[in-house]
C-alpha cells in the first residue's frame, strides 16, 4: 500500500517507524491519515521480523489535532456515521507489540491522544501537550478525558481539559505522561536505542508485560493481579525463560529464540 499522510522505514530490521507526514498542517489528524496509520500499526504488527513500532512525527509537531478544517463544517450526523477520526483508534489499541511515542512539538488535541495510546512517550525537550478542544466548543473525543486523568491525576487533567493550556515536556515528564524528556537532537537515537532494546527480549515476555500493565487500567486491581500472575507462571513455559536465566547463572548474555 502506498501512503500520503504517513511515511514508513525500518531501522536494524526489527524496529518499524511510522512518521506522519501532513507538515503544512502540522501533521493533522484527518481520515486518510488515521487509516493509512491503522493499515501501518497492523501491517508492522503482523510481521514477524519487527519486535517494536515507534510513531513520531516532525521536530514542529508530532500532531497538531484532528483536521479542524475537515471537520468544521460537520453536522452531528455526519461525525457520527463516518466515526471521524476515532474509527481507526480501536486498530491501534489492538496493537500487541511495543509502540512508542517520540514527540517532539506540538502534540495537541488528538495529537496529544494519539501519543498517550501509545505504550510510552519519549519526549524531546521542545514537546507541547494539551487538550485544546474546549477552544473550539467541543471535548477530546479520542480518549483524552479518560487517559489524561489516569496518566496525570484528575486535577492536572481538568486544567488542561477546561483551559486548554499547553504543558511542557519538564511537566509532562513530572507529572508522569511521558517516560522520558531528551534534547531534541536526540531524540530519534534515545527512541531507537530503547525500541532496540525492547526487540533484543523475549517477545513473548515483552508482549505478555505489555498485555499485564495494560490491564492495570482496565479493570480492578484484584483481576490485574490475578491476570499478570497467569501470564507469569505461563512464561515459565517458554524456552525463553530458560535460556534468560541460565545466562544469568552462568553469567553470560541471553539469546532469546522468541525474538
Ligand atoms: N487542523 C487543521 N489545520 C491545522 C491544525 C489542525 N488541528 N493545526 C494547525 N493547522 C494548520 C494551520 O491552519 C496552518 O495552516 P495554513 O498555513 O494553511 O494557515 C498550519 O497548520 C500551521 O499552523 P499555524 O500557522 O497555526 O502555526 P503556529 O505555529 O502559529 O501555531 C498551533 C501552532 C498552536 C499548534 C496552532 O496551529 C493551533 O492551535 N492548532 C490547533 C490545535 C487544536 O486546536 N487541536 C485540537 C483539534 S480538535 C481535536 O483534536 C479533537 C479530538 O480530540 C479528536
Amino acid at each position: 500500500m502506498t501512503y500520503e499522510c504517513i511515511t514508513t522505514r525500518t531501522e536494524g530490521d526489527k524496529v518499524a517507524i511510522i512518521t506522519l507526514n501532513r507538515p503544512k498542517a502540522l501533521n493533522a489528524l484527518n481520515d486518510q491519515l488515521m487509516d493509512e496509520l491503522g493499515a501501518a500499526l497492523k501491517g508492522f504488527d503482523a510481521d514477524p521480523a519487527i519486535g517494536c513500532i515507534v510513531l513520531t512525527g516532525s521536530e514542529k509537531a508530532f500532531a497538531a489535532g484532528a483536521d479542524i478544517t475537515a471537520m468544521a463544517k460537520f453536522t452531528f450526523a455526519d461525525a457520527y456515521k463516518g466515526d471521524f477520526i476515532t474509527r481507526n483508534w480501536e486498530t491501534i489499541r489492538n496493537i500487541r507489540k511495543p509502540v512508542i511515542a517520540a514527540v517532539s512539538g506540538f502534540a495537541l488535541g488528538g495529537g496529544c491522544e494519539l501519543a498517550m495510546m501509545c505504550d510510552f512517550i519519549i519526549a524531546a525537550d521542545n514537546a507541547k501537550f494539551g487538550q485544546p478542544e474546549i477552544k473550539l466548543g467541543i471535548i477530546p473525543g479520542a480518549g483524552g478525558t479518560q487517559r489524561l486523568p489516569r496518566a496525570v491525576g484528575k486535577s492536572k487533567a481538568m486544567d488542561m481539559a477546561l483551559t486548554g493550556r499547553m504543558m511542557d515536556a519538564t511537566e509532562a515528564e513530572r507529572a508522569g505522561l511521558v517516560s522520558r524528556v531528551v534534547p531534541l537532537d536526540k531524540l530519534q537515537e534515545e527512541t531507537l536505542g530503547a525500541a532496540l532494546q525492547i526487540c533484543a527480549f523475549s517477545q513473548v515476555a515483552v508482549m505478555a508485560a505489555k498485555e499485564s500493565v495494560n490491564r492495570a487500567f482496565e479493570g480492578t486491581l484484584a483481576d490485574g493481579i490475578v491476570f499478570e500472575r497467569r501470564l507469569f507462571h505461563a512464561l515459565f513455559a517458554t524456552a525463553d525463560q530458560k535460556e534468560g536465566m541460565d545466562a544469568f547463572v552462568n553469567k553470560r548474555p541471553a539469546e532469546f529464540q522468541h525474538r
